[in-house]
């Protein structure tokens, strides 16, 4: 009978513009792994949400708007605007809309060879079985600096309010805050840059996957 091999599943959590995308995409590159950023499960919901004419406190309106939410949805440029940012941590707040968006990211994780899957409350709620999970943190002017970077057209103060205003909603939120896996390595990307963020989060990987350099 043939071996069965578990998934090899990375966990990235952390707030805003810390580098879990670029940090994601990397590793999955790198190990052959699929990459999920599931930031934008809620963002594609947000903007179906949008798009239907309804806003996040029609609770009935978003849940549908996650549930119909395909692989297709996620590669949408509009995705990126900070509108849809902003409106993509309001629904995240509604717990229906988590439940709505869980068996994708479950499914993600549980096809060989494995996945990397970025967010908020992978290591912590999606995946709590992962087999390495990492939490990337910046200082908050860092992670404004980066996101104003991304967006050149935009008011630097505005887009550092923007992302006070969602880490504190992402936060507080009852259900599947941001937080720290007990069992996450916490790797500070304040004065890193993305080589070096990678080449730490690789040599974690390596050692808790046991993985051969
Ligand atoms: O790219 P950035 O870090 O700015 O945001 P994102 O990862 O695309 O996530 C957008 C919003 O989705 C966040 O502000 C969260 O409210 C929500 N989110 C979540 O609640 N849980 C996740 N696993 C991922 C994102």
């Amino acid at each position: 009978m043939a071996e069965r091999v578990r998934p090899l599943v990375i966990t990235i959590d952390g707030p805003a513009a810390s580098g879990k995308g670029t940090l994601a995409r990397r590793l999955a590159w790198h190990l052959g792994l699929r990459h999920l950023d599931s930031g934008l499960l809620y963002r594609a919901t947000a903007l179906r949400l949008r798009c239907a004419g309804e806003g996040a406190t029609n609770v009935t309106a978003a849940v549908a708007a996650a549930a119909a939410v395909t692989e297709a949805d996620l590669t949408d440029a509009a995705l990126r605007q900070p509108a849809i940012s902003g409106l993509a941590s309001e629904v995240a707040a509604i717990p229906a809309v988590r439940t709505a968006v869980l068996a994708l990211q479950r499914a993600v994780a549980s096809t060989p060879p494995g996945a990397v899957i970025d967010g908020r409350d992978i290591g912590t709620v999606v995946c709590p079985d992962a087999t390495v999970k990492l939490f990337l943190d910046a200082r908050p002017d860092v992670r404004a600096a980066r996101r104003a970077a991304d967006h050149p057209d935009s008011d630097p103060a505005t887009v550092a309010a923007e992302l006070a205003e969602r880490d504190r909603r992402d936060t507080v939120r009852a259900v599947a805050p941001l937080a720290v896996a007990p069992d996450a390595t916490v790797i500070d990307t304040s004065a890193l840059d993305a080589e070096a963020v990678f080449a730490v989060a690789l040599a974690v990987v390596r050692r808790k996957a046991g993985l051969e350099p």
